[in-house]
């Protein structure tokens, strides 16, 4: 089977049992500052496991992007990628254990027509400090549910991950594992959890390769959660009903949820009994092409060349720049990564990369139509971060051999050159020190890079003293009481525009920049091509039009949590403090026109902005628009 007959054969199979398909979210995910990119398909969902309705109804199911920046050292072997898809379905306080796990049964040995003989399931094995119970309700139904297809279900109980590999499988089917393995929160274990964060007891399956043979280095025995590659876990039931409270203890949420996700490329390859998830149908043609260029093969590098591709372009997609901060920053490690394996360990040619990213984007267009409508786009964004680095990377690579070559360790100093003359990302410093047998002055590296950021700050307030800034809030700039008035002004016009321009081109715009002077603002969005002057008309209409209303333009403090939940809008390159300041343009916050997290000035009414004018509209980098605007 296919992927596209396993993505559309999960989804039939929950619609069947009356879901709703969602869409998949976008990679960033909006209005939760909590994390960076969207790594499940529960993510999006948080309020309405918290209890809000949502309009689908309780039944739920998708198949959602998802990309997890921390699994980027595991690409490489057999059956990890930073960029997945997950197969989700959810109970929004509907049903529960029952039928989930059932159903999921049924979909594997059904559906995928997986042999029930090689499927092995793990349950929570309790967590005492915290009074929360053993899952025995899990292990009895997944006993019935075996002895349907005549399997005498043993359970093997108390295998911690630190003795899994003493105690072996035992001729055991299901497994009890304490909350490192079977609890599951988007914090990870309880004790990690912060206050309000929800989680609960899960229940894995597991797909055992039978010709994958135990690696001893992982452990005496093999037993499911074993690293060895001979398990592979291909999907999670979360029994999400529970929350942590302010003082550290955990009560029942008021209605039970299920949380379930598998990794599509996984089950993928469950069911093609191969261990091996780029021998799928969407990954195989990658490392196919990768392969027929490549001067010498080695199979984590090829594997990590075909995954950080294909991780670049849905990010691209989604609205990600490469740049040195966070998001902008994982995406430019992806690109920077794959080039230096591609060219350095394997000997692709130069630009080769870019070049796969038709055939990619061609084996999703039916699922996911965005990178249809994106593809310039991508290719412009990843085509442009490719050439630059590779033409730094060269001398990069003969710096980092000759430094290599004489030292054990790389120092602070030559690995902060490395990254601000060649560009080099610190990780792939690293990564090839390891690979050439040495380590990098990690501690060191650091204090560079904090002191080049103080010599740059000092240069700074050079340029700003004694020019009698009395507002510089880095954004906004003004030195006299009248200039003040515009600036805010403008400030309060630059709101009002943002959502002016969601409306009229969509939410894909985000905030990538601004900068406000008593003479203009001017804004940098993300989007993806010229914006029509018809386009530009309607922005500015809509803009007046809520000028005309005179709505009160108010702020709320409140918890960057609750922050969020309120759907404000937020600059993804910049980092909140823990209570932020939601402004809005309208009577209350629920139903306000605007709704921004800021730090103010704003005017005080809508109708004090004046007429506004959109003054020119350009590109400002690939993938991002500038808007100059004004009030009279
Ligand atoms: N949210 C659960 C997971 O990611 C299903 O494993």
């Amino acid at each position: 089977m296919t992927s596209h007959d396993i993505r559309e054969k999960f989804i039939n199979f929950f619609k069947e049992r009356g879901h709703v398909q969602i869409p998949s979210s976008s990679l960033i995910p909006s209005g939760d500052v909590t994390t960076l990119f969207t790594g499940s398909g529960m993510q999006p969902l948080i309020k309405y496991l918290l209890g809000e309705k949502h309009s689908g109804g309780q039944r739920l199911t998708n198949s959602q992007k998802s990309f997890r920046a921390e699994d980027i050292d595991e690409v490489g072997d057999n059956r990890h990628t930073t960029f997945f898809e997950m197969l989700g379905n959810w109970s929004l306080g509907d049903y529960f254990k029952q039928e989930q796990l059932r159903w999921f049964f049924e979909f594997l040995t059904n559906e995928v027509k997986l042999d029930p003989n090689k499927l092995y399931v793990t349950v929570f094995d309790g967590d005492e400090e915290n009074n929360i119970p053993r899952d025995t309700e899990s292990v009895s139904i997944w006993q019935e549910l075996f002895k349907g297809v005549e399997i005498e279900a043993k359970v093997v109980e108390l295998v911690t991950e630190a003795r899994g590999g003493e105690v072996g499988m035992r001729g055991g089917r299901i497994f009890y594992y304490n909350a490192k393995k079977n609890w599951w929160s988007r914090a990870g274990i309880p004790a990690k959890m912060p206050a309000h964060e929800p989680g609960g007891p899960d229940s894995e399956v597991f797909y055992e390769f039978t010709s994958v043979e135990h690696n001893p280095s992982f452990g005496v025995h093999c037993h499911p959660n074993c690293d060895c590659g001979r398990f592979m876990e291909i999907g999670n039931s979360v029994f999400m009903e529970y929350i942590k409270n302010e003082d550290g203890t955990f009560s029942k949420l008021a209605q039970q949820n299920v949380d379930f996700g598998g990794g599509l490329e996984r089950i993928t390859a469950a069911s093609q009994d191969d261990p091996d998830i780029f021998n799928t149908d969407i990954l195989k043609p990658l490392i196919d092409a990768i392969r027929k260029e490549a001067k010498t093969s080695n199979i984590h590098s090829e594997r990590i060349v075909a995954d950080h591709v294909r991780a670049s372009i849905f990010l691209i997609s989604d609205g990600v720049i490469p740049s040195n901060k966070e998001r902008g920053y994982l995406l430019r490690r992806l690109i920077r990564r794959a080039v230096t394996h591609g060219q350095y360990l394997i000997g692709l040619p130069q630009g080769f990369l870019s070049t796969t990213i038709d055939t990619l984007i061609a084996s999703y267009a039916d699922v996911y139509p965005e990178l249809v409508t994106n593809k310039n786009l991508i290719k412009e964004v990843f085509t442009k971060e490719q050439s630059a680095f590779e033409k730094t990377y060269h001398n990069g690579i003969k710096t980092f051999e000759n430094i290599a070559r004489d030292n054990h360790t790389i120092s602070g100093e030559d690995a902060f050159a490395l990254l601000a003359t060649h560009g080099f990302p610190i990780e792939l410093t690293e990564e090839l020190a390891k690979h050439a047998g040495k380590t990098v002055d990690r501690i060191k590296f650091q204090e560079e890079i904090e002191r080049h950021k103080e010599i740059s700050k000092a240069g700074q307030e050079k340029k700003f003293g004694g020019h009698g800034l009395i507002l510089d809030t880095g954004e906004l700039k003004a030195s006299t009481p009248e200039e003040v008035q515009k600036v805010t002004r403008l400030h309060t016009a630059t709101h009002l525009m943002q959502q002016a321009l969601r409306d009229v081109l969509g939410n894909s715009v985000h905030q990538m920049g601004s900068d406000i002077t008593p003479e203009r603002t001017r804004f940098d969005f993300s989007f993806d091509r010229k914006v029509t002057q018809e386009e530009i008309k309607k922005v500015e209409n809509r803009v007046n039009e809520i000028v005309n209303k005179d709505l009160p333009m108010q702020h709320k403090e409140m918890k960057k949590e609750e922050a969020e939940k309120t759907g404000a809008l937020f600059f993804f390159g910049e980092k909140y403090p823990e209570t932020v300041k939601v402004y809005f343009a309208g009577n209350t916050l629920e139903d306000a026109y605007s709704k921004e997290f800021c730090g103010g000035p704003h005017v005080t009414h809508t109708g004090e902005v004046g007429k506004f004018k959109i003054l020119k509209e350009e590109a400002s980098s690939a993938g991002v628009r500038r808007l100059r605007a004004t009030v009279e």
